[in-house]
């Protein structure tokens, strides 16, 4: 721990006075300033102790100009009004984070952090035993282990690449950025935990992470994503225009309703099954706790995707809920196609059939949760318990044996 006591004893020598110690006078203020000012100025003069090089960055400093420096951030130079603040499109000092106007955002990137967790500390020795004995595992439950993790060990890359090189630029607001760094961060832990079970597996590494190329089921999901990235991802791509602001909200809808929406749901369905039936428990583990991020970023995009359509009611025209509607199919199709080539037949008390069905259901609740008609009338979900496991992330207790470690552990004393 660190401990700021011995740097605090000068300090202590002038204690604050009077009952409004603390609410400085703006004259008062005022003086300070200038006194600063003045300060920071002699710091800058050449002694007789500087070296040439010294010298030279403090002449260097002399010509800085602070207005062209600042010129080029986004946004106005004044202080941020809460009504300036917008989703896209924004002109107020994106650097401001406060006030806040989304306030969920904020609630969500607090959330993330107290959520925070690492693959090592999940046991994976009964994993290993298990994936090493021959007889440990038939066929059809080892195509799913491999599959998935060649799945997914590739598709939280192109969630996070999708969000720091074209989705963090295009979202002006900072609360919301501040979630999308968090997020990003958390998608680099779900590689890692991929990362870190086909390592502790002792599988060929080569193979699992360019499944996304060589097996088509995989590939066709890696390949729809990618085509709503392209056209955004390029430094030259700028919102404002209705087709801009709509390419950007296609590819919000592909990447949080469909690729974290829709494609993670047959593998996660597919690996806590696995670990219901005290198989696999620690790969199980990992993605329990990716599924409990991953719900949190589906919320999240949710929102923003609402919120867009709320300040810009002119973007979600007939043709452009079409449009969704029809994203949302063609993300639900091929996550069927891919139940059936990870299924061919029946294992862990289901199969590709009632995967089907929880898809459709998982589809229902993606296009109401935007606003569209569902498409899928009557179907029920055939996974009941899935929908326990992701709520029990609403429950205090969940994590708080985890949490409480991070919170004690990576506290700071300022006493
Ligand atoms: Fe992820
Ligand atoms: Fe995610």
């Amino acid at each position: 721990m660190l401990s700021w006591d011995e740097f605090d004893k000068e300090d202590a020598a002038e204690p604050a006075k009077g009952a409004n110690a603390g609410h400085a006078s703006e004259a008062a203020m005022d003086k300070l300033d200038s006194a600063g000012g003045a300060a920071a100025l002699e710091a800058r003069a050449v002694s007789a102790n500087d070296s040439d090089a010294i010298a030279r960055a403090k002449a260097a400093l002399d010509k800085l100009d602070v207005a062209e420096g600042l010129a080029e951030l986004e946004g106005s130079a004044a202080r941020v009004a809460v009504d300036e603040k917008r989703m896209i499109n924004c002109r107020a000092d994106l650097n401001q984070l406060v006030p806040f106007k989304y306030d969920w955002a904020w609630q969500k990137y607090l959330d993330g952090c107290a959520n925070h967790w690492m693959p090592q500390e999940v046991n994976m020795t009964t994993d290993i035993a298990l994936w090493k004995d021959p007889e440990g595992l038939t066929d059809d439950e080892r195509r799913i282990v491999l599959r998935n993790l060649g799945f997914f060990s590739t598709a939280d890359s192109l969630v996070a690449n999708n969000l720091v090189l074209a989705v963090y630029r295009l979202i002006t607001n900072p609360e919301c950025r501040q979630y999308i760094l968090r997020q990003a961060f958390e998608e680099a832990i779900h590689t890692h935990a991929y990362q870190y079970c086909i390592e502790s597996l002792g599988m060929d590494e080569g193979e699992i992470f360019n499944m996304y190329h060589e097996i088509p089921s995989v590939a066709k999901k890696a390949a729809w994503g990618l085509k709503y990235t392209r056209s955004i991802s390029d430094p030259k791509f700028e919102t404002g225009t209705v087709e801009t602001d709509k390419e950007l909200l296609r590819n919000l809808i592909a990447y949080y309703c469909v690729l974290e929406g829709i494609f993670f749901y047959c593998g996660f369905t597919q690996i806590l099954s696995m670990g219901r039936r005290n198989k696999m428990t620690g790969v199980a583990e990992q993605f329990q706790y990716i599924l409990r991020d991953e719900s949190m970023h589906l919320n999240f995009g949710i929102d923003v995707i609402n919120q867009i359509k709320i300040e810009n009611p002119h973007l979600w025209d007939a043709e452009m809920k079409e449009e969704a509607t029809q994203m949302i199919l063609q993300g639900t199709q091929l996550e069927i196609e891919y139940a059936r080539d990870t299924m061919p037949r029946g294992v862990l008390g289901m199969n590709a059939a009632m995967m089907e069905d929880y898809l459709k259901f998982i589809a229902n609740r993606r296009l109401s949760q935007i606003g569209l008609k569902e498409e899928y009338p009557g179907t029920t979900n055939p996974f009941p318990w899935m929908s326990e496991i992701m709520d029990l992330k609403k429950e205090k207790n969940f994590f708080e044996t985890r949490v409480i470690e991070y919170q004690t552990g990576g506290a700071l004393s300022w006493d």
